[in-house]
């Protein structure tokens, strides 16, 4: 059972990262985005808006929490994150990738529209990120911003997110050892999670233990989300993950599960939550609000 505040904070998140993406991708709220052809404009809404967990951002604000960062002055560096992970969305279900026909319970973005503006809507929510971080109203502090774009930009790129995803199509056609799916899911899951802690560290200015503390919990939070994902593929329904459940098997993705069985899955899932909560001792009392959050992560139904 998930702590009930627990609960209440991810839904106050998510919805202040919802409203300022909805206003983001208007615009009537956002002027620099008038001139932007009319079709792009809906594939990049539909990609972002509605029925995303925001589970990223919220990772930035309790972050930034740790170093007594007020929530709404990491709205924008959530917002960026949340845009990159779209992004990886709406590419992960390209016919050329997963091939998925439903995310979030709706049509994928390539489904609703087609293939090629699936391609650019998810290339333009990319360059939007970088716009938030780039804008002032971000953090009043140029270097701070500096710092927050290259740590969004090393997570997503060659060996961040992107270079994740390369392994896990690799790893349909040649079976990856359990180390192999490890580093894979560290790179195409794990790097997303662990900057959004980067990034509420960035904000906090936190010392350098701090941050190896926070990158220690990271690593096995963003396994732990991949295993938990890999798992509800196999475990659960459709219509209750809101994408195609089954997917993994058809594709002969390499994972956990495959490798190991469920059983075997489920341990190494404990194994990364034990590993999580010794990583941070620093910070006792204060990260109560992380040990919470990967037991939510490793127990979600969706
Ligand atoms: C799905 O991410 C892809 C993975 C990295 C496992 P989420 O489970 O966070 O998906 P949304 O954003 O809530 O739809
Ligand atoms: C998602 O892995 C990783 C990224 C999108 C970066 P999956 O392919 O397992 O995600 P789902 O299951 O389609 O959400
Ligand atoms: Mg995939
Ligand atoms: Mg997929
Ligand atoms: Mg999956």
């Amino acid at each position: 059972m998930t702590d009930p505040r627990l609960n209440s904070a991810i839904t106050s998140a998510a919805k202040d990262v919802e409203d300022y993406l909805a206003s983001h991708l208007d615009p009537a709220g956002n002027p620099d985005l008038a001139g932007t052809p009319e079709r792009l404009l809906a594939a990049m809404r539909h990609g972002v808006l509605g029925g995303g967990k925001r589970l990223r951002p919220f990772l930035v604000r309790q972050s930034a929490a740790l170093f007594d960062i007020a929530p709404e002055a990491s709205i924008p560096a959530g917002a960026a994150l949340e845009l990159v992970h779209c992004f990886s969305l709406v590419h992960d279900d390209l016919p050329d990738m997963d091939n998925d026909e439903l995310r979030r319970g709706q049509p994928t973005v390539w489904k609703a529209f087609d293939p090629a503006l699936g391609i650019l809507a998810g290339d333009a929510l990319l360059s939007e990120a970088f716009v938030i971080l780039a804008d002032p109203a971000c953090h009043a502090d140029a270097a701070v911003r500096a710092a927050l774009i290259a740590e969004l930009a090393r997570a997503t790129g060659p060996t961040g997110m992107i270079g994740g995803q390369v392994l896990d199509i690799e790893g349909e056609d040649k079976p990856l050892t359990t180390d192999e799916i490890m580093t894979m899911q560290r790179m195409k899951t794990g790097a997303l999670i662990r900057t959004g802690l980067r990034m509420g560290a960035i904000l906090g200015s936190a010392g350098s233990k701090e941050r190896e503390a926070l990158d220690r919990w990271a690593e096995e939070a963003g396994l732990a989300y991949q295993i938990a994902d890999d798992i509800l593929d196999v475990t659960a329904t459709s219509e209750a993950l809101g994408k195609t459940a089954g997917k993994d098997t058809d594709q002969d993705k390499s994972t956990l599960v495959a490798r190991l069985g469920l059983d075997g899955a489920r341990q190494r899932l404990a194994a990364c939550i034990e590993v999580a909560d010794a990583a941070l001792a620093p910070f006792g009392d204060r990260a109560a609000s992380l040990t919470a959050l990967i037991r939510y992560f490793a127990e979600r139904q969706r």
